[in-house]
């Protein structure tokens, strides 16, 4: 079948997924790698690995036998899923939030956010008329294809040690015009505290100049926080835009249950804020999707403001401590040079420049895999300014990621 004439350009300019390329050339390489004692340990996927929270998993199983569960949902969600939220996001940021009208669930984030940039853009032919989304650099991979296949543009915010990892947003706005897009198409900024892939975290301060920007310009804000909580510092807790005035006239925000309950299949999220923007994105979403599972639904709004729910992610935040700090000393000990004050406490991602003997990200990535079977990510898979770094999760087992530090030192990956 002639694909080319089936499929839009959008989608035929597509590459595979990152995180999906690696696993499949990793499974390729893996019975070479056995042979020479380097089993694959995988540090690309941002997936815990830990089990779910237990009250979790036995009360899905109780759940799982009651009348009327097994049914289609709603695409806005279970009112006791949107209620629970409204409780959580009251509780963790003293935000008030209507669960009929500013709460949406979301079949995970990523979702949500794929279809926002569907619904928000027109695929445009000519490039200086493309509908526009600022992004940070590097950001979520998935970001990049939301908005490839969506016939946008995805216009770079540069996270730059030089400009403190606080992009002068006004500037870079009168740069997309300058360059020849237009103001009317500039549809959304994009924010992701605490970041995937560096895990930094921002202040307050600069997130109020950034609502202020899109009220100004009359832009959406998009917030994304699926790390949320995860931050091992009280100084680096991470908060909510809506914690900030003027935020819910711009903006939306992100969640998603994957990475605090470690229930990435279960595939859970949920979209705040703006009621106008949220009622709309839901009137698209409902041509997509019935919603999810009601038993998931159930457990999950359960869990989101119990005891054991809180405990479990305070018990796994001490864990990433733990894990960030034997990936620092390793690292350090291989001659990184790894200022342990300004390292984030937050996420469970370690972001570091390549050693400079090598002439690209993917060229050290790859080396690493083939000769030690540690699976990286190349910083230039989230965006140009991510070249020259690669990306590590911190989510196996704290013996897995001792044996990665001593096959670094054994197979003289050194840092000069
Ligand atoms: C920044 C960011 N946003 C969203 C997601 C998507 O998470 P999910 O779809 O599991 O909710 C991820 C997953 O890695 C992420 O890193």
């Amino acid at each position: 079948m002639n694909i080319e004439k089936l499929f839009n350009k959008e989608v035929m300019s597509l590459d595979t997924y990152i995180m999906f390329k690696l696993k499949e050339i990793t499974s390729k390489l893996t019975p070479e790698l056995i042979k020479k004692n380097r089993a694959p340990i995988s540090l690309s996927m941002g997936a815990p690995t830990a089990n779910p929270p237990k009250a979790l998993t036995d009360r899905l199983k109780e759940i799982l036998d009651e009348d009327g569960i097994h049914t289609y949902s709603t695409p806005k969600g279970e009112s006791y899923l949107r209620k629970a939220i409204a409780e959580r996001m009251k509780k963790r940021f003293n935000v008030d939030l209507d669960a009929d009208t500013e709460i949406f669930s979301l079949v995970g984030s990523k979702e949500g956010i794929a279809n926002l940039v569907r619904f928000i853009t027109t695929p445009k032919e000519y490039e200086y008329d493309k509908d526009v989304i600022m992004v940070p650099d590097p950001c979520y991979a998935s970001y990049l294809q939301f908005i490839q296949c969506s016939g946008a543009k995805a216009y770079s915010m540069p996270l730059t040690k030089e400009n403190n990892y606080q992009p002068n947003i006004e500037e870079i706005y009168h740069q997309i015009l300058n360059e020849g897009y237009k103001a009317e198409n500039i549809k959304a900024v994009f924010i992701n505290y605490p970041n995937n892939p560096m895990g930094i975290s921002t202040s307050k301060e600069y997130v109020k100049s950034i609502i202020d920007f899109c009220r100004k310009y009359d832009i959406l804000l998009v917030s994304d926080a699926a790390y949320a909580d995860l931050y091992f510092s009280e100084d680096e807790k991470p908060f909510s835009i809506f914690e900030l005035d003027g935020a819910k006239d711009v903006g939306i925000e992100f969640y998603s249950f994957s990475k605090p309950y470690a229930i990435t299949g279960w595939r859970l999220g949920w979209v705040c804020g703006n009621k106008d923007v949220v009622q709309r994105f839901g009137k698209g979403k409902s041509t997509i999707d019935n919603g999810i599972f009601k038993a998931l639904q159930k457990a999950c709004a359960e869990i989101l403001n119990s005891e054991e729910g809180d405990k479990y992610i305070e018990e796994g935040n001490k864990g990433y401590a733990r894990k960030q700090a034997i990936m620092v000393k390793g690292f350090k000990e291989l001659g990184w040079e790894i200022d342990e004050k300004t390292v984030p406490h937050t996420t469970f991602y370690l972001w570091l420049p390549i050693p400079k003997r090598y002439k690209s990200a993917f060229d050290f990535c790859e080396d690493v895999l083939k000769t030690s079977g540690v699976v990286l990510v190349p910083g230039n898979a989230f965006g140009t300014h991510g070249e020259g770094f690669f990306r590590l999760s911190f989510v196996c087992s704290d013996e897995q990621l001792q044996e990665v530090i001593d096959r670094f030192k054994a197979d003289g990956f050194t840092f000069n």
